[in-house]
């Protein structure tokens, strides 16, 4: 178990599932790549060019990916003791789940830890869309983390 990726978008999920990567790296000795991935608005606009045509695209990717920095930039503290547990923060812009398998395949990870739910909570759905993609798709384990019942 020597490198462990961890899917965060910020949700309390990802936090409770942040922390039990954590536990797991203590425990066997690995390495964690917390990954956050900016939904590459091109996907949103897809069919929809005339409403992307008045958008400056390289600057909205800029905000959302400063964003999403300054989230992780703030989540990993709240995380248990990460002293002696080798850490990277990455963002990428992409397709969230497709952004996911694919650092797992470069990094070639031993394990996948994720949320059931995300931020954008469809309760009908059993598992949200990342989490079932990255579920289907990886290509090595995934440990997915179930929301707390309150939420
Ligand atoms: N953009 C993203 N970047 C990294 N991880 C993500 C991203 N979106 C979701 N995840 C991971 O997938 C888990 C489930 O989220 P998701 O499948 O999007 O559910 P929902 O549809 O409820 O938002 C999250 O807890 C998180 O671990
Ligand atoms: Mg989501």
């Amino acid at each position: 178990m020597k490198n462990i990726l961890v899917a965060v978008d910020g949700s309390p999920t990802s936090l409770k599932a942040a922390k039990q990567a954590v536990d797991i790296a203590r425990k066997y000795s690995s390495s964690l790549t917390f990954l956050s991935v900016v939904k590459d608005p091109d996907i949103f606009f897809e069919g929809r060019s005339e409403i992307a045509a008045g958008i400056d695209m390289e600057s909205v990717l800029d905000s959302l990916t400063k964003q999403q920095k300054n989230m992780l930039d703030e989540f990993i503290p709240t995380l248990p003791d990460l002293t002696d547990i080798p850490y990277e923060k990455v963002v990428t812009i992409g397709d969230p789940y497709k952004g996911i398998v694919s650092m797992a395949e470069d990094k070639k990870s031993d394990l996948i830890v994720i949320g059931r739910r995300g931020y954008s909570k469809i309760k009908r759905l059993f598992f949200g869309s990342v989490s079932k993609n990255v579920v289907t798709h990886a290509p090595c384990p995934v440990l997915v983390i179930m929301e707390d019942e309150d939420e």
